[in-house]
């Protein structure tokens, strides 16, 4: 176990550098000045106001995803062009590096309104090691990002971050503004594994990022906007997949006094993702494309919450981690199809944490709106 249940603990093996917290002594001294650092560096987002900027052209590169197909061609549907990664990434040598999939989800999006472009990194993967890997053999430059947004506190969403910073170290847009719902992002969190989330906020402030705190609906890079919080407004019920404690330990966790009280008990409680976000584009003539992450909240609650910020009700593609798994049974797949169907989305991309079994009964439901994704794909929106 990486941490203790009390505020009061010793430095882990996570956070070797990081001295006790408790009652005083240096490691209260260093946390004390984190939190300085941490106000002092954090910004308020932008908030949505009024009509959402709208694209010309939307493209979203699967960097880390759970797996890896090859020999699907590259196709054209209507307003979308899916070109899928296959062959020999070295040709005429002997295989070194390919393209890996993992248990995690980072996406690079990049949009184009005339002649501006904008690029926003979403997530990070489980590991660094995969990340950068396929990175470099898509060519996705961290130097051009102007964002990065964090859906959520989950390793298998940040797993990637720290590695990804030391590595781009100089090489990022100072100050790049870095998007989290709100300080709960930053609690500690465990599943019956154990730790499952404990966000660096220290590397994010070294790497001079801009950390921006998104609870309401807010614009990203000029192009994008973040859903804020997601609210229950479906059938569906959040899974607590994991439970999440306030306070700081060994440097890590998120400051009490930021969260509501109620969440304060001085032990873990179930987690109900009211930081989680989703990060969001309209395409000129077509609709929203949401990028949902991981969809803790719901992913109908997702698509909702979406158009409620937006004040667009079409809806042209949904694509991430839908979380439609066990122990959710037929009957919940099924009812979410239902509200599928009466979404109406030109396209259902399905990634990361979506589940088989929505993918299947969704296929023979609704035919092939419903697209698989894999590692490397990239998928193209275009307006009229
Ligand atoms: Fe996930």
């Amino acid at each position: 176990m990486l941490f203790n249940v009390c505020n009061c603990v010793s430095a882990s093996s996570l956070a070797a550098s990081y001295g006790p917290l408790c009652a005083g002594g240096a490691g209260f001294v260093s946390a004390v000045i984190a939190t300085l650092a941490a106000i002092a560096k954090t910004a308020p987002a932008k908030t949505l106001r009024g009509a959402v900027p709208e694209v010309d052209r939307l493209a979203v590169r699967m960097v880390t995803d759970n797996i890896v197909i090859q020999f699907v061609p590259t196709e054209k549907r209507d307003g979308l062009t899916i070109e899928r990664k296959s062959g020999n990434t070295s040709p005429d040598k002997p295989p070194r590096t390919i393209l890996n999939g993992e248990w995690g989800l980072a996406m690079h999006a990049e949009s184009k309104r005339g002649s501006e472009t904008r690029h926003v990194l979403i997530d990070f993967g489980y590991t660094p090691e995969v990340l950068l890997n396929n990175m470099a053999i898509l060519k996705v430059d961290p130097s051009r990002f102007d964002a990065i947004v964090l859906s959520h506190g989950h390793y298998d969403h940040f797993g990637g971050m720290v590695g990804f910073l030391n590595a781009t170290k100089g090489a990022l847009k100072a100050k790049l503004p870095f998007y989290v719902g709100g300080e709960d992002c930053f609690c500690l969190r465990r599943n019956p594994g154990g730790n499952f989330g404990a966000l660096d906020r220290q590397a994010i402030l070294d790497a001079d990022l801009t950390l921006m705190m998104a609870t309401e609906p807010a614009i990203v890079a000029d192009h994008a906007f973040t859903t804020g919080r997601i609210g229950q407004t479906s059938f569906e019920t959040p899974l607590r997949a994991t439970d999440e404690i306030l306070g700081i330990f060994d440097g890590f966790g998120c400051f009490p006094e930021k969260m509501p009280a109620a969440k304060n008990t001085g032990g873990y409680i179930p987690d109900d993702f009211e930081h989680e976000i989703a990060t969001t584009y309209m395409i000129k003539d077509k609709g929203l494309v949401v990028l949902t992450s991981c969809s803790h909240r719901g992913v109908i609650n997702t698509v909702r919450q979406a158009k409620l910020a937006a004040g667009i009700d079409k809806v042209h593609a949904v694509i991430g981690g839908f979380h439609v798994v066990p122990p959710l049974g037929d009957d919940y797949v099924n009812k979410t199809i239902e509200e599928f169907r009466e979404l109406d989305p030109d396209y259902l991309i399905t990634a990361h944490c979506t589940g088989d079994r929505f993918y299947d009964l969704a296929r023979s439901a609704l035919g092939d709106k419903v697209i698989h994704s894999a590692v490397g794909n990239r998928f193209v929106f275009d307006a009229n």
